[in-house]
């Protein structure tokens, strides 16, 4: 059972950093369409362990790691959001200017940072008893049945205006 919401953890994270490392090769090497399509499956694909974490995962971090930086980890999904958004929005036949290039690839490769650090924090609920890690795995689950989208996620939570989350 511990392995298995480590697992399914784990496997989510992986999904996260190779979309966000695929994106970001597309953006460095001018490919603007590719990147959009990418970040159309990203977001689909990582919106219900996002919501997992912003949920339930971080609202028991605040209790080993404090508010401040949790309201930090928010606010890095908040900055991956809305450059998949953005990418999402902008018209795939039309070229993206390099100054929204680079602004983009700034704000992917701070989600990249988040989600390499986020999988580490892992043992914070692996070390629970096993009936509370079922518990976290039928969340997981639940959140992953409901298949909403990253860029559906209520972007005023934690958001680096108003953090407003959990964690408040
Ligand atoms: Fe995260």
């Amino acid at each position: 059972m511990a392995s298995e919401l480590a697992t399914a953890f784990t496997d989510d994270h992986r999904v996260f950093t190779r979309g966000l490392s695929r994106i970001l090769r597309a953006l460095r090497r001018d490919d603007h369409a590719t990147a959009v399509a990418l970040a159309e499956e990203l977001d689909r694909a990582v919106g219900p362990h996002i919501e997992f974490e912003e949920q339930v995962f971080y609202p028991i971090l605040v209790e080993s790691l404090g508010r401040d930086f949790v309201r930090q980890l928010y606010r890095e999904h908040r900055i991956g959001q809305d450059a998949v958004g953005a990418l999402i929005a902008h018209p795939r036949d039309k070229p993206l200017p390099a100054s929204d290039r680079d602004r983009l690839i700034e704000q992917l490769e701070t989600a990249m940072e988040h989600a390499l650090s986020c999988g580490t924090l892992l043992s914070h609920v692996t070390s629970k008893d096993a009936a509370e890690q079922q518990r976290l795995l039928d969340r997981l689950e639940d959140i992953g049945r409901r298949g909403n989208r990253w860029t559906e996620l209520p972007a005023g939570r934690g958001s680096a205006s108003e953090p407003s989350g959990p964690p408040r």
